[in-house]
């Protein structure tokens, strides 16, 4: 493969996971998953972490791959490279680990002493990526490898926190996100 097919495959694939974390943000309220529950002094996740939110994002990821997966086709012979086809268990897996894998973070966050909001540098922009590539490669084994080799999986992790730091200012630019990370 060559560098654009890469790029192209990271980004593609990655769609998925990527969408939830904004679509949490419009989505956001209501319950927080804790419920409120401290642990040690600290709240368990926060209020930033919604049922509502979650579940937007997940659905608003799932509905990006069904998409991507009906213009896939045209899109492949426009660019002249072989996208990824989403797989059912990739579809699921991608948007639901990468909300599994931020709500691990602001586990974390809180453990650390971070209230709701403050950075985490390097967390904040991969925690995502993790939660997403693991809960894929655990659901759907043989879609992950054929789709993220070694070469798609760096392009994914030197391309992410750079398009989440893009997207992210863009939010709060627009007054949607309380902080630009
Ligand atoms: N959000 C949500 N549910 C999620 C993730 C995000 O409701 N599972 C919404 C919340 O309104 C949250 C906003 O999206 O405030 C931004 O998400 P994020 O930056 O992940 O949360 P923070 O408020 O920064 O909290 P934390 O410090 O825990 O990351
Ligand atoms: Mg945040």
């Amino acid at each position: 493969m060559n560098l654009a097919a890469i790029v192209a495959t990271a980004i593609w694939a990655m769609l998925p996971a990527y969408v939830p974390n904004n679509a949490a943000v419009l989505g956001g309220g209501g319950r927080p998953i804790d419920g409120g529950r401290t642990w040690r002094g600290a709240r368990l996740l926060g209020d930033g972490k919604t049922w509502r939110g979650t579940a937007v994002g997940i659905g608003a990821g799932v509905l990006l791959g069904v998409a991507l997966g009906m213009i896939r086709d045209p899109v492949s012979v426009v660019l002249g490279i072989g996208l990824p086809v989403f797989s059912i268990g990739a579809l699921l897996a991608l948007p639901t680990g990468a909300m599994l894998g931020d709500i691990g973070a602001s586990f974390l966050k809180r453990r650390t002493g971070r209230q709701r909001g403050r950075p985490f540098p390097g967390l904040d922009q991969l925690d995502f990526v993790v939660g997403a590539l693991f809960l894929a490669a655990v659901v759907d084994p043989a879609w992950f490898g054929s789709v993220f080799t070694l070469p798609v999986i760096v392009a994914v992790i030197v391309l992410t926190p750079i398009l989440h730091l893009v997207t992210n200012g863009i939010a709060y630019a627009l007054g949607l996100k309380d902080e630009p990370w």
